[in-house]
């Protein structure tokens, strides 16, 4: 060896030996996600057969995603407005957020004409949840601790946990039955102290699918008002319920009638197909429009050391769809016919079951609502579903509705009848 090589190979020991140990040996293999866990798996698997049950994201009966032609029509339009890239104000753009609280209370809602909400554009729904966390935690008069129900969509508790909100659980699933455990969540609404954050599912509850009737709704909002609680409603599907955006929000606006000041997160992912522009809202009710002013302020506060100012296409699109009369009408339809196919393909799915000489009474099926079915199956019969005939779900049983298609229906039926009997 030269005499150069043996200093350069000494200059490459010295720097080694000079570099720190490294800064992350400490860090652990987190899990993966449980329900992108899932997609991962589908993706690996050879067989022609293979259906993906685990997102939920809406697929049309060929199984492919669907972009929504209103949506594109929208896209032509701001195409033709030449519009700039500045950067959207701190809580996002003001027709959007009027545009938001009004679909979700009512065009003739007497809060928003009033000046008495306090709306936000969210990162979609996930981050309209998160800045309503954030303010819980720096504002609420009570103990910072959320109710969820029992099962809750899994990004729930991390959402309020990484914001310092504690998480605690209320009844609401019934195994037994497969639907809503009414009375268990009313009992556990009178156990929960005074002055407490309990979140809602405003509708097509996820996962399970199960919603509140109106009159227990009615039930559940006199009593959550006698214990003085303060109700936080997630509303990530409306209209994707029953396909029609004024009775999904029948629950929201209910409590607003009635008094309640309510947080509310809104999402336009599912039921305008956004999913990866994250449109979303946050709004709070308050009391009056010097308290709205209040709030708003500090709001805007928590949000600009999280992301500054929210994105701006996803909202441009909502607006447009929206504002002009044609085109959200032509929406109203699209996610009426969503739902409708999903609704068709629950029916078909138990016809199926039928068909198949299952004796077990899968009547949930077509009770629940929305983009999932909590099947009722446990996890060793869904590890044999994925083993046996590569269908994909989450381990707690909950099959996504929207990746079912007249073309699948048979074969899933036929597995799910194998697995369960
Ligand atoms: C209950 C519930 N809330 C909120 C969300 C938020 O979704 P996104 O952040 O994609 O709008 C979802 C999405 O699956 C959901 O199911």
């Amino acid at each position: 060896m030269s005499f150069k090589s043996i200093s350069l190979c000494k200059n490459a020991v010295d720097i080694i030996s000079k570099r720190p140990s490294s800064w992350w040996s400490h860090v652990a293999m987190g899990p993966p996600d449980a329900i992108l866990g899932v997609t991962e798996a589908f993706k690996k698997d050879n067989n022609p057969k293979k259906i993906n049950l685990g997102v939920g994201a809406y697929r049309d009966d060929n199984g492919k995603p669907y972009v929504l032609p209103s949506i594109l029509k929208a896209e032509d339009k701001l195409r033709a407005k030449n519009l700039d890239k500045e950067y959207l104000p701190i809580s996002g753009q003001a027709d959007f957020c009027k545009l938001s609280i009004q679909l979700a209370l009512g065009d003739d809602s007497e809060h928003v004409a009033n000046g008495l909400n306090v709306t936000t554009q969210g990162i979609s729904g996930t981050g309209s949840l998160r800045i309503g966390a954030a303010f819980i935690n720096a504002f609420f008069p009570g103990p910072k601790v959320v109710y969820l129900p029992t099962p809750s969509w899994g990004n729930h508790t991390p959402i309020f946990k990484h914001s310092g909100v504690d998480v605690k659980s209320y009844a609401f699933f019934d195994p037994k039955t497969c639907g809503f455990d009414f009375q268990g969540t009313l009992n556990d609404i009178n156990k929960m102290p005074e002055k407490s954050v309990i979140l809602l599912h405003a509708c097509a509850h996820n996962p399970t699918g199960v919603d509140p009737n109106f009159e227990q709704w009615k039930e559940l909002s006199a009593l959550i008002k006698k214990k003085n609680l303060f109700p936080f409603f997630d509303m990530a599907y409306q209209g994707f319920a029953s396909g029609d955006c004024t009775k999904d929000a029948q629950a929201v606006r209910y409590f607003v009638k009635e008094g309640h000041c309510i947080a509310l997160a809104q999402s336009y992912a599912k039921n305008m197909g956004l999913y990866g522009e994250r449109a979303g809202a946050f709004s709070i009710i308050t009391d009056n429009k010097e308290e709205a002013a209040k709030v708003m302020s500090q709001i805007k506060i928590l949000i600009r050391p999280m992301y500054s100012n929210p994105p701006l296409h996803g909202a441009r699109l909502v607006t447009e769809v929206l504002s002009d009369q044609a085109l959200r009408k032509q929406w109203l339809g699209e996610v009426k016919g969503m739902a409708d196919r999903i609704i068709s393909v629950r029916t078909k799915l138990r016809d199926n079951l039928k068909k198949e000489g299952s004796s077990l009474n899968w009547s949930h099926i077509t009770d629940q609502i929305g983009m999932f079915c909590f099947t009722g199956m446990k996890p060793d019969q869904v590890a044999r579903i994925t083993k046996d005939f590569s269908v994909f779900l989450t381990k707690d049983g909950r099959i996504s509705m929207a990746g079912v298609t007249s073309k699948n229906v048979e074969y899933l039926a036929h597995a799910m009848h194998e697995v369960t009997k």
